[in-house]
């Protein structure tokens, strides 16, 4: 049997290269990025540049591919750059996502990562059922995206997860890199009390994305870890995981960090519908963290 072929955009973002890797095993994988860095051998797959705020641009791939299944991973995720940069938020989260439904067919599994910013998290524990309020306007534009896509009568998945984190520790892309990297240099950090998550390893997110296509999916499912931490506990696990100096984090408020954008407080994300429907597995953060840490350096 034929492999099923994934075109996968955002594949050089930190959750599209755990993608990329759960998923090659199993399907056709292309390798989709934004800028073109022609000649770094990024993935196994010759990679593709697409804009997918460009029309022109996702048409000749759709063309060129004939995907069975689209995964959109690519966004404009800087928080608070979406709020003083309308425009670029808009036309990547919204008109991206329209762009890449515009060229694909009915039959096209369409699956579009989401996030808990559209939530005002006022409430904490979130299930699929509970109304939506986002705060910020990059929170606006994924519950946008999102409302167009469950608009329309296509073969649609929307996954919503929460603060993501990879198993690369060199660049600091995410809140676990930024805090190793910080302690391990000695460095003071301020890490906020007063935000509570269940943040995701990418790894398993990326599992359970293969098994939805697997069984072919459809609807609207939350994905997070099993455990609900402030972002300060959060750090001190890190420490703790990487045996570093926990007493060079400083508890501080998000009032005290004069952000842009506004963040939810408690915007925890409950995963019992993916876990039933799905049968999809979910983990500790202790057990992510000690997996990132088998991986950077015990191979
Ligand atoms: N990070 C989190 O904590 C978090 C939490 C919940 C949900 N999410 C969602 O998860 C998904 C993946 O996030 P992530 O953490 O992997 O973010 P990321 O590392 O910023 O990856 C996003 C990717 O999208 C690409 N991109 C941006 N504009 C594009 C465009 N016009 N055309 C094509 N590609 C474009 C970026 O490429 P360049 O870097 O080259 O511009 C980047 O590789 C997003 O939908 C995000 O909203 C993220």
């Amino acid at each position: 049997m034929q492999k099923k072929r994934i075109l996968l955009f955002g594949a050089n973002g930190q959750l599209g290269r755990s993608i990329y890797v759960e998923l090659s095993p199993y399907f056709y994988v292309i390798p989709c990025i934004n800028i073109n860095k022609k000649g770094a051998e990024l993935f196994e797959n010759s990679e593709i540049s697409v804009d997918i705020s460009n029309s022109n641009d996702v048409q000749s791939t759709f063309q060129k591919f004939s995907p069975d299944v689209v995964i959109n991973s690519a966004a404009f995720t800087n928080v608070d750059q979406c709020e003083t940069d309308k425009d670029t938020a808009f036309k990547v989260n919204v008109k991206g996502l329209k762009n890449l439904v515009k060229f694909s067919s009915k039959t096209t599994h369409i699956i579009q990562i989401s996030t808990d910013y559209v939530f005002d998290g006022e409430k904490g524990d979130y299930s699929e059922f509970d109304p939506t309020y986002p705060k910020s306007y990059y929170g606006k534009t994924k519950l946008e995206a999102e409302n167009y896509l469950r608009g329309t009568d296509y073969n649609w998945l929307i996954l919503r997860s929460n603060v993501l984190f990879g198993n690369n520790l060199k660049s600091n892309s995410s809140f676990v890199s930024w805090v190793y990297n910080s302690l391990k240099q000695n460095k003071q950090i301020n890490v906020v009390t007063d935000q509570i998550s269940n943040p995701t390893w990418t790894t398993a997110f990326a599992q359970a994305i293969r098994q939805c296509i697997i069984m072919k999916t459809k609807g609207l499912f939350h994905y997070g870890s099993d455990d609900k931490k402030s972002r300060l506990d959060f750090a001190r696990l890190i420490a703790k995981t990487f045996k570093l100096d926990e007493t060079l984090i400083n508890p501080i408020l998000t009032k005290d960090l004069n952000q842009i954008a506004i963040r939810p407080f408690n915007s925890d994300l409950n995963s019992n519908k993916i876990i039933s429907e799905i049968g999809v597995q979910t983990y500790t953060l202790d057990y992510s963290l000690k997996q990132i840490k088998r991986i950077n350096f015990e191979n």
